[in-house]
């Protein structure tokens, strides 16, 4: 073969190309696409190559680099952030250690509504300031596509506002970003007894959403205090009318019934999941929805009772992984982190893992045909680790082993 790449990655350790048909559901997820001793090649951008050196045999490039034998995979998908917001909530850290429930501290008016204080407060130019430092930092971590939320608004002007600070990062920042609308993530003051009230009125936002392409999902938080089932389906029908793919919170704190509802309405995704009953996770499985769980939320809110993963992955679901970033029940950029809570608390093993944050992730945010895999005509989104293999990363925690990370096969972060 004589062809000629743009850059040639060769002498890689373990290649994990993720070259499977498409996300895997259940047992599938066991199963890893693992090539020892690799070379990968990328044209425009794009992967053109990927097989071992002696396949490699002929081909050039005018650019190489030498991976030492590391662990190489496709950049991290991480499928669950609110990563624009104002402020942040340290002071929250002491009434957490009194006990004072997630839950109990949004109802005296702090949690979720204490961050759209700030985020109302903050001008766009500084959303896109503080949320570009926060990329920047899941970059060097390895992620090199998110999902976003709004929801830190809660009136018509401040979720247009988080969406437009989404839009100027999608053009300016390396990391690609997927937008989701979550105009309905608490009830705000100002409709404390009438939330329908609330969500005719952020439903009264999706034609502009839409014409002006600022989200590609909606996201509602179906939980106690929050919003009910019934008020949940209502407003989600009608965002599926509109054209939008379906997120949910479901299921998080309290097991109201989302996760159920989720798969009914042919959700693209249902998150958290903690109090999924086993006829929820069944009917997951009939479905193609995938379960987006995030450990890191459990962890931080002090919780002992995770996702039920094992019973997920056993009955075949397509499970995912995500951060949860937001400044409230999970502040942190790192999904390495998240990798090691699921071995530990989810008792997921490291295939099961990888599957989760790379094809399975790619999938619950619409991107199974650019993200999550390494194989020909996918984005050359390639992070090289300080690891030689896997299953390294979810077992030595705390730190980062990212060594260089490639988007559209350009260094962006060494
Ligand atoms: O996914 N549960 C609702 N939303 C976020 C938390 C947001 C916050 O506390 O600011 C979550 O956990
Ligand atoms: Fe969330």
């Amino acid at each position: 073969m004589a062809e000629t790449m743009d850059v040639l990655v060769t002498n890689i350790g373990q290649l994990l190309t993720m070259a499977s048909s498409g996300p895997k559901a259940g047992k599938e997820m066991q199963t890893l696409e693992v090539i020892e001793g690799a070379v990968l090649g990328i044209k425009d951008g794009k992967v053109a190559f990927t097989g071992t050196a002696d396949e490699a045999a002929g081909l050039t490039a005018s650019e190489t680099i030498d991976c030492g034998g590391k662990l190489v995979t496709p950049g991290l998908v991480d499928p669950h952030t609110h990563a624009v917001f104002g402020g942040s909530r340290e002071h929250e850290m002491a009434l957490k250690q009194q006990g004072v429930p997630y839950l109990d501290i949004l109802k005296q008016g702090g949690g979720i509504l204490s961050t759209v204080e700030a985020t109302r407060a903050a001008s766009e130019e500084e959303l896109v300031r503080k949320s570009s430092f926060y990329l920047d930092r899941m970059l060097s971590l390895g992620t090199t596509t998110a999902e976003v939320k709004s929801g830190y608004g809660l009136d018509v002007n401040t979720e247009l506002k988080q969406l437009y600070v989404t839009k100027k990062l999608q053009d300016k920042h390396p990391v690609d970003l997927v937008s989701t609308f979550l105009g309905a993530h608490a009830i705000p003051k100002s409709h404390k007894d009438n939330s329908d009230v609330f969500l005719e009125e952020m439903s009264g936002m999706l034609q502009q959403v839409k014409d002006e392409k600022l989200a590609e999902f909606v996201d509602i938080f179906t939980e106690t205090g929050v919003f009910t089932v019934e008020q949940s389906e209502k407003y989600l029908r009608k965002a599926k009318e509109y054209g939008f793919g379906l997120k949910i919170h479901a299921d998080e704190i309290d097991p109201l019934g989302g996760t159920e509802m989720a798969a009914g309405l042919g959700a693209v995704s249902a998150d958290h999941l903690v109090g999924s009953t086993d006829e929820g996770i069944r009917k997951m499985a009939e479905s193609r929805t995938v379960a987006v769980l995030l450990p890191g939320t459990t962890f931080y809110l002090g919780k002992h009772t995770y996702a039920r993963a094992r019973k997920m992955i056993e009955e075949g679901v397509i499970v995912s992984l995500a951060t949860d970033f937001n400044p409230g029940s999970s502040p942190t950029e790192n999904l390495q982190l998240i990798m090691t809570i699921a071995a530990l608390q989810l008792k997921m093993s490291p295939e099961e893992i990888w599957n989760a944050v790379t094809v399975n992730a790619a999938h619950a945010i619409g991107r199974t045909e650019q993200a999550g895999q390494l194989k020909e005509g996918r984005n050359a989104d390639i992070v090289i680790w300080d690891a030689a293999n896997y299953k390294y990363i979810p077992y030595h925690y705390g730190v980062n082993h990212v060594n260089t990370v490639l988007k559209n096969g350009k260094v962006v972060y060494q």
